[in-house]
């Protein structure tokens, strides 16, 4: 038994594949697809893979640019992120990933939502 995420969903092949699920959905979304139009779907796949792996405990270092930078400006509200959210949860659904597992990676990937909309309060 081990209490870590990363290696009690599958590792990096796991999070690869959920990388790839997830972004087919937003890429889809009429509300999310046009954040995305200029953007280098193989350079944001292979950062969050990074990233997510990190957020649920695998032994990874981030490579890519800081959230708020690569984030401001956009125009990104709370409201996309729930979206986002929504189908972060829906991939984990599909890939098989218990309801309690799920929770736990969307809580760990949520602790980074602040930075993207660029706020730096912690009680909002
Ligand atoms: C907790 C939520 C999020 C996390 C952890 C996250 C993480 C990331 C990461 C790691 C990158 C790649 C950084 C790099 O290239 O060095 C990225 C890029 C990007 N993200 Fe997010 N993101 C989040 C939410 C969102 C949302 C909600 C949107 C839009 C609705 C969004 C839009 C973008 C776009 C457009 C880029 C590409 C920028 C470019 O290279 O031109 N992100 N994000």
């Amino acid at each position: 038994m081990t209490d870590n995420l990363f290696h009690k969903i599958g590792g990096a092949e796991a999070v690869a594949s959920i990388v790839d699920n997830f972004y087919d959905r937003v890429i889809a979304d009429p509300n999310l697809k046009k954040f995305f139009e200029h953007a280098s779907m193989d350079r944001i796949k292979s950062m969050q893979r990074q990233l997510f792996g990190i957020a649920i405990g695998a032994p990874l270092e981030y490579s890519g640019r800081s959230l708020s930078e690569i984030h401001k400006g956009r125009g990104i509200k709370r409201e996309d992120i729930s979206v986002f959210t929504d189908h972060l949860m829906a991939t984990l659904g599909e890939i098989g990933i218990s309801e309690s597992d799920a929770n736990r990676f969307v809580s760990r990937i949520a602790m980074y939502v602040d930075e993207v909309l660029g706020e730096t309060t912690v009680d909002g």
